[in-house]
């Protein structure tokens, strides 16, 4: 049976609606007060961050994402933050080092004329890929770094901590909006490594044959997805890219034009029961549903199903997965996660359908059929939940990071900024697929409908899933 057969017999909705002019939805609404405080003072040209209540609102910014990395890691012991379970994968200690070096790199070092640094040797240790900052240890080798302990690197957070304090409490005032963006910038920055911190500990406990979890397993309700709806779209000349107001990393811009053909796309991601029926129906042994790049992947690692999914022995071979919160049985209502590009796009061709480009998800997340109510980082439960979007309603935000059509290209009059900080984003702009709209362990506020994630097409092990779209 064709996918596109096994829709219909789902009485899944294929409905297409009129076609509307749709308006941009206020998604400001969305980031938590502290943070818009941050936001407002990046503005294009510097300027000087004027009262009192704005400084203050930046320390409790500052205060309050440095805070949640530490209780991100408080479930782990000394040995489980050195874990490196693969190239891609950093350790935790790592995580918590390099965004405390971020600082003490770009803002300390530059603006705190009388800063010293913790440890000279730490520049090399906890460089990422910062050609400009010098030379550093090789990624793949982060988890044999038993010293600094786990301890030393609180205490380097502590010290850097204090000075940064310092340095937001008593900067003079146009220096402190001059600094203000970049203070943005880290704090995002140490978002993105939240979310690694998550991502990677799952790897590093799944590899672990005794079964692990960062969190114990907690009740929740299991509500069933609404029918997959798709929700039908004009297209035409529109606008994608950051607008300029508010943070936004660089390569969410310059806004520019894009031209759609008219375009549906679904109301929610892909359920791991909906996955199911593709594995079931021969999704990974028929070729010419693959990208070629895909089928090699296919038949070199062995791929039968996403990560994190094994067969039960003991319970007639049901599926089962790993989860943050221990092993347990497949839940077909949860959206699938832990695919990669090749993976949704090889599910998409078995459903006569395709996956969105990333323009077409940003003006449909851009519509006022969008909800911004997805499931952001929730420690006690970093697992997707069965999304839930109302008919004629766009769930697009938070629960999975959706795989697009599109590769990570700079948009038109894109230029990286001066110097190492250029190095962030552009020197990335290849061989990459563009993924959209935030996962289960992305903090709140973080995403916006503008904002541009990126992985290899192979990559599986970050919270990545599927969202079809199609020519209307
Ligand atoms: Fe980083």
């Amino acid at each position: 049976m064709s996918g596109t057969a096994i829709f219909e017999k789902l009485g899944i909705l294929d409905k297409a609606d009129s076609f509307e002019e749709i308006g941009p939805a206020d998604l400001s609404a969305e980031k938590p007060e502290v943070v818009s405080a941050i936001y407002e003072a990046d503005q294009p040209a510097p300027r000087p961050v004027q009262t009192l209540a704005a400084r203050e609102a930046l320390l409790e910014g500052y205060r309050a994402v440095r805070a949640l990395t530490e209780k991100l890691v408080e479930p782990l012991t000394p040995e489980d933050q050195m874990l490196q379970s693969m190239d891609d994968a950093s350790p935790a200690k790592w995580h918590r080092a390099h965004t405390t070096w971020f600082f003490e790199t770009f803002l300390l070092q530059p603006h705190q004329p009388a800063y010293c640094v913790f440890d000279e040797h730490f520049n090399y240790l906890f460089n990422s890929y910062y050609e400009a900052v010098g030379e550093r240890h090789p990624r793949p080798e982060r988890g044999i770094l038993s010293r600094p302990t786990a301890d030393t690197v609180t205490q380097y957070r502590r010290y850097v901590d204090a000075a940064m304090e310092e340095l937001i409490a008593r900067i003079d005032e146009a220096a402190l909006g001059q600094i203000a963006p970049l203070l943005a910038l880290g704090l995002a920055h140490e978002q993105q490594h939240q979310e690694l911190i998550l991502t990677d500990i799952k790897h590093a406990f799944w590899r672990n044959p005794v079964s692990l979890a960062y969190q114990p397993a907690q009740g929740f309700a299991r509500d069933m997805p609404p029918p997959l709806d798709f929700v039908s779209f004009a297209g035409g000349i529109v606008e994608i890219g950051h607008d300029g107001h508010g943070f936004a990393f660089d390569n969410e811009g310059p806004r520019h034009r894009v031209l759609l053909n008219p375009y549906r796309i679904a109301s929610r991601p892909i359920s791991c029961g909906e996955y199911l029926l593709f594995m079931e129906d021969g999704g990974y042994s028929q070729p010419e549903l693959w990208l070629s790049d895909g089928w090699a992947m296919v038949q070199r690692e062995g791929w039968h199903a996403p990560l994190y999914w094994s067969r039960d022995a003991k319970r007639d071979g049901a599926w089962q997965i790993f989860t943050l919160n221990g092993k347990r049985s497949l839940d077909p209502a949860e959206p699938v996660c832990h695919v990669s590009f090749f993976e949704a796009a090889a599910f998409a061709a078995w459903a006569g359908k395709r996956l969105p480009t990333e323009a077409e998800w940003e003006h449909a997340a851009q519509s006022g059929r969008c909800e911004f109510r997805g499931g952001f980082l929730d420690r006690a439960h970093p697992h997707p939940r069965p999304a839930g979007a109302p008919p004629g309603r766009l769930q697009m935000f938070g629960e999975v990071w959706e795989w697009t059509r599109s590769g990570y290209e700079p948009y038109p009059g894109f230029r990286p900024a001066a110097g190492a900080i250029g190095e962030y984003n552009g020197k990335f702009m290849c061989s990459q697929i563009v993924l959209r709209g935030g996962s289960c362990v992305t903090p709140p506020g973080h995403v916006r409908a503008s904002y541009r994630n990126f992985f290899p097409p192979a990559a599986r092990w970050q919270f990545s899933g599927i969202r079809l779209a199609e020519d209307a």
